[in-house]
This record gives structure tokens, sequence and C-alpha cells, in this order.
């Protein structure tokens, strides 16, 4: 067991006096490549982080205890608004999928940093539909558990996200990236053997906290379902290049963002396979200018982050997530992970902003649970 799965043993043993049935955790994501594509029915391409959340689950009375907050909820909601809702929803989603699970009990430990862009939510999701599915003996497989998870972000929780943070959860493989084809559904992996090229992925939480409900993630999906209909298309990932510029001001921006990055995840993917990591992080920078220019969801720490990659001479970088705060990523040769880091907190300082967190991560392992 993992350290972040005996917590949430441990802690299910302490409130419930008995020893769970059931185990499983869920990994956070940092999406290498292909950002707000896809709800637009394009590409993407994360990989897993290793941190987690856990969950520890048995048959019982309909309580949710989260071992971080050191809080009791009951599953069955009295307002939202809480860490809770993300177990409640799925409960809630796989019944509507017409799976038959019974009142059970959980408690849950966490290491994804949360409001960071890191999707925190998509692992609490992931771990909890894992956890039922073993418990109630729930045949589903893991696309159709992603989809399911995504109908309880979206339904439930009352954000539009799109398929990519749940898939990454329940679907990567350690030492690879997962390239999704939002509309077909389609994944496979990507090796991605950073530790071979001598290089790692430097994550810059800005701390910039925000829950998506909060900030223009809805509205950017609102503008690019307008632009597609403008443009006659069922989704953005119908639309080229040529038919750019029948659109014109706000709703030009937003689409040419999604379909040049479509075009990005598709050139990345093949970089990456080549072991091109110069190609693939010049993708990256390229990908980072569209989503401050175009898309309009970077901030100044988050740019900041960029720059000083840039300077210090990191082959690729960019925001990762949905933006608006949260976390940027580096590709950088290892021996200069802690330069850049330098560099940041340095930048971040002289500018008046927080003091950012780092994080080093390699491709990790997906969603696993234990029968115990
Ligand atoms: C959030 C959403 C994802 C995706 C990204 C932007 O993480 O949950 O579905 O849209 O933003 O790429």
């Amino acid at each position: 067991m993992r350290e972040v799965e005996g917590r949430a043993a441990e802690a299910y043993r302490k409130r419930f006096d008995a020893d769970p049935e059931v185990v499983a955790s869920a990994p956070g994501r940092v999406n290498l490549i292909g950002e707000h594509t896809d709800y637009n029915g394009g590409f993407v391409l994360p990989c897993a982080i290793d941190r987690r959340v856990a969950v520890a689950a048995g048959r019982g009375e309909g309580i949710l205890y989260s071992a971080d907050f050191d809080e009791t909820r009951p599953l069955t909601p009295e307002e939202k608004n809480s860490w809770a809702d993300y177990p409640r929803g799925v409960a809630w989603a796989l019944g509507e999928a017409g799976c038959a699970i019974g009142p059970f009990r959980a408690a849950f430990a966490g290491e994804v940093p949360r409001g960071s862009g890191l999707s925190s939510s998509a692992a609490i999701e992931a771990a909890t539909a894992l956890a039922l599915g073993a418990l109630f003996g729930l045949e589903v497989d893991r696309k159709d558990l992603a989809r399911i998870c995504q109908r309880a972000e979206n339904e439930y929780v009352g954000v539009q996200s799109g398929i990519m943070d749940q898939y990454a959860s329940l679907l990567c493989h350690e030492g690879a990236a997962l390239l999704v084809d939002c509309r077909t559904l389609e994944a496979e992996d990507v090796p991605l053997d950073l530790e071979g090229a001598g290089l790692v992925l430097l994550v810059c939480d800005t701390r910039v906290e925000r829950g998506l409900a909060g900030t223009g993630y809805n509205e950017r999906r609102r503008s690019c379902e307008e632009a597609a209909r403008r443009l006659g298309v069922r989704e953005l990932r119908d639309a080229t290049e040529d038919d750019l510029p029948k659109l014109s001001g706000e709703l030009l921006r937003r689409a040419r963002h999604v379909v040049t990055e479509n075009g990005r995840v598709l050139e990345a993917a093949r970089a990456l396979r080549a072991g091109d990591y110069a190609s693939f992080g010049r993708l990256m920078y390229a990908s980072h200018a569209s989503l401050r220019d175009d898309y309009e969801v970077s901030t100044p720490q988050l740019d900041a982050f960029v720059e000083c990659a840039r300077e210090i001479g990191a082959p690729g970088a960019r925001l990762t997530g949905a933006g608006f705060g949260g976390c940027a990523m580096a590709l950088v040769e290892a021996g200069r992970a802690e330069a850049l880091a330098r560099r940041a907190r340095e930048r971040f300082s002289a500018c008046g902003f927080r003091e950012p967190l780092f994080y080093r991560f390699l491709p990790a392992p997906g969603a696993e649970v234990l029968v115990l």
C-alpha cells in the first residue's frame, strides 16, 4: 500500500471502528499539451503524476469522512460546496448509469494539491468510482467509469469540464503520456522516458487558487460552441485554419487557439514518439502563447514562470490545466531544474507575487484498487 492509501485505511478504521473492504487511489495529472481542446472534440496529451487521492470504503451507513479536513459529511447532501460533492456526485452518476450501488461509508486522504489545476477533483472522483465498482461488483470498464465521473462533475458539481482529467486519472500508465481523441474517446499510450532523456517536468504552482466553477471556464466553453455554430461545424474539432477568417474579434481568437492547439497535440505526439524533445518543447511554448494571447486564460504569474524557463534555456514551458491561476510547467534538463526554480522564486518575489511551490514529476501510474 502506498502511504496515502494507508492513511485512508487508517482514517476509515478510526472513524468507523472497522476494517475497510476496499482501498482505491487515483492520481492527479499534468497536461503536456492540448488545453481547452477536450470539450471541443479535440486532442489532449496528459500524464498522471505521483500525487494521489485515496479512499477506503465499505458497505455501511452513508457517511463520508475526510482525513485531510478531519470532517464528516453525510452521503445524502445537505447544501453543496465541499469536497464531499465529488464522491456524492459519483454515487449519483453511477445510479444514473443504471449501476446498483447500496449505502456505503468512505474515508478519504489526499496528496494532490487542491485548486492548483492538477486535477484533485478528478482524482477523488476516479478513486471513488473505482472503489464503488469493486465494492458493489460493478462490471463497468474504465472508459465508462471516466464518463460517469465526468457526468458527476458536469451535472452534480456544475463545472462543464471535458473528459481529459478523468481519462488521465483512470487510464494513464507509468512512463507514458496518454493521447486521447476526445471525440471517439480512443486513447493510446505515448512512451515518455524523461529520465532516459535527462529531463524532468518541473511544475510551478503559482498558488493563485481557483475552483473552476468561479472562473471564465464555462464562458470559454460557450464561446467555442458559438464559434462552431457560426462556422457551421459540429465542434471546433471540425474547423480548419482556412475557416478562421469567417470569424472576428473574440470568437476568432478563441477558435484560433483551439484549431491550432489540436494541430500542436498531434505534432507533439509525433515528436515524443521520435524522442525529439526540442520540437516538443517548441510546441509547448507555442501553446502557452496561444493560451495567453488568443484564449486569454493565462495570468502574470504563469507568464513569468514561462519567461524564466525560456531565459534559462529550458526546451519547453507552458501553463497546464485550465489556467486562470494554478500551475505552469517546464520541460527542463534535470540538472537545471533547481536553477529554474530559484530564478522563478526571485522573479515572483520581485513582482510582489505569492511565493510559488515547485514539484518535479515523472509520468506515474493511473488509478488502482485493492480488495482487502
Ligand atoms: C480543466 C478541465 C478539463 C480541460 C482543462 C483545459 O482541467 O477539467 O476538462 O478542459 O481544464 O484543458
